[in-house]
């Protein structure tokens, strides 16, 4: 993925925000050469996660003379972390603040755990660029593009972006829409929103602006069924394939098939907040859920995803208690989740005397998609 930094040129220098350690040299070998001789005499500091904070005491080494720009908390952060910042000039700022580099003013909007607490943004009324800090983010490559109009976004980065959004960020839906609401009140003076990962945006802004909102809210973004199993021998498998099979015969042919113990479970949280409907598919194991599903739910309790209708299957040899278990979890520890009461339930393997509960909760699933769509 890529680690952000940007630099104004202006009658000061000013480089907001570091980059991962990983990334230092390549940070100072592009800043010596944009600086072209210039010092540096700004750093402003809009997120002090070591992703972006990593170099900041090699920037310190550099050029001591440097004043650094942030909020009370980032400077707390930053002693926790015990970076020298009291042996160097700091300018210590509050929400609304406005700061002057010359020709360019910026304001300083907080923007409290998007992802961390002290995160804020910083706004360049001068020129319209928002340095968003994480939001609006995206993991990602960016080989050698810079602006988001430079790729196929919906095509090759929207998986990406929403993969990010939902697991950085994705228990702070709250939190995103306050920042989308101070946004919405400057929306005609922002041209650019340059996040810390992934590409600039300068054009289409609403699309994505729209898309986080979409995530924020745990609003599904399409109609369909995210079908997630966990199988053992490969009849909980088989038995989900018969359920996708019937979804797509009755015309519903947006559906996904996942394999919780081969796929990352960041794929199967943005995968949950994509789709409308979500069917979980588990063996039992020693009495309980398979644990790589398991994972799954403690995972979607912990990013907080809300909302879905839920169908359940589940299967064991003698005693079968994924399901009820399924349901507790998403009864008890999940926010507005619907589960159907149509449940297949299977001894060992998919026989053809489960035909009609199969049909059953297909029809469960495209009736409850009727009903979200009246
Ligand atoms: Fe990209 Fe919260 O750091």
């Amino acid at each position: 993925m890529s680690y952000n930094s940007y630099l104004l040129l202006d009658e000061k220098t000013v480089l907001f925000d570091t980059v991962d350690w990983s990334g230092c040299r390549q940070l100072l070998e592009n800043l010596d050469h944009v600086l072209a001789g210039r010092s540096l005499d700004y750093l402003v500091i809009n997120h002090l996660e070591p992703d972006h904070a990593g170099s900041i005491e090699e920037i310190l080494l550099r050029w001591p003379d440097i004043t650094l720009i942030s909020n009370e908390k980032a400077f707390m952060l930053m002693r926790q972390f015990h970076f020298d910042v009291d042996d160097h000039e700091i300018i210590e700022v509050a929400e609304g603040d406005t700061f002057c580099f010359g020709t360019h003013t910026v304001t300083f909007v907080f923007a409290p755990m998007v992802h961390w607490p002290e995160v804020m943004c910083t706004f360049d009324a001068t020129n319209g660029a928002l340095f968003s800090a994480d939001a609006f983010g995206t993991f990602g490559a960016l080989d050698g593009k810079i602006f988001a109009d430079e790729v196929n976004f919906d095509r090759d980065w929207l998986d990406d972006a929403r993969r990010y959004l939902t697991n950085i960020v994705g228990k702070y839906g709250p939190h995103i829409q306050l920042i989308l609401k101070k946004a919405g009140g400057i929306l005609d003076q922002i041209k650019f929103i340059c996040p810390l990962h992934g590409p600039v945006w300068r054009k289409d802004l609403m699309y994505f602006i729209g898309k986080y909102d979409t995530w924020s809210r745990y609003a599904p973004e399409e109609k369909g069924v995210m079908i997630a199993y966990a199988s053992m021998y490969g009849n909980t498998e088989s038995a989900a394939q018969a359920l996708a099979t019937r979804l797509c015969a009755r015309g519903m042919t947006n559906v996904v098939m996942y394999d919780v113990s081969s796929t990352n479970v960041s794929t199967l949280i943005s995968e949950a907040f994509k789709y409308s409907h979500m069917v979980l598919a588990s063996v039992t194991y020693n009495l309980g859920i398979y644990p790589a599903m398991h994972n799954f739910l403690i995972d979607m309790k912990a990013l907080n995803v809300q909302n879905r209708t839920v169908g359940i299957m589940e299967n064991g040899s003698w005693a079968v208690k994924s399901g009820d278990l399924i349901q507790k979890f998403m009864n008890d520890e999940l926010k507005g989740m619907t589960v159907l009461n149509e449940r297949v339930s299977m001894a060992s393997s998919l026989g053809p005397d489960k035909e009609a509960e199969l049909d059953t909760l297909v029809d469960a699933i495209l009736e409850s998609m009727d009903k979200e769509k009246a």
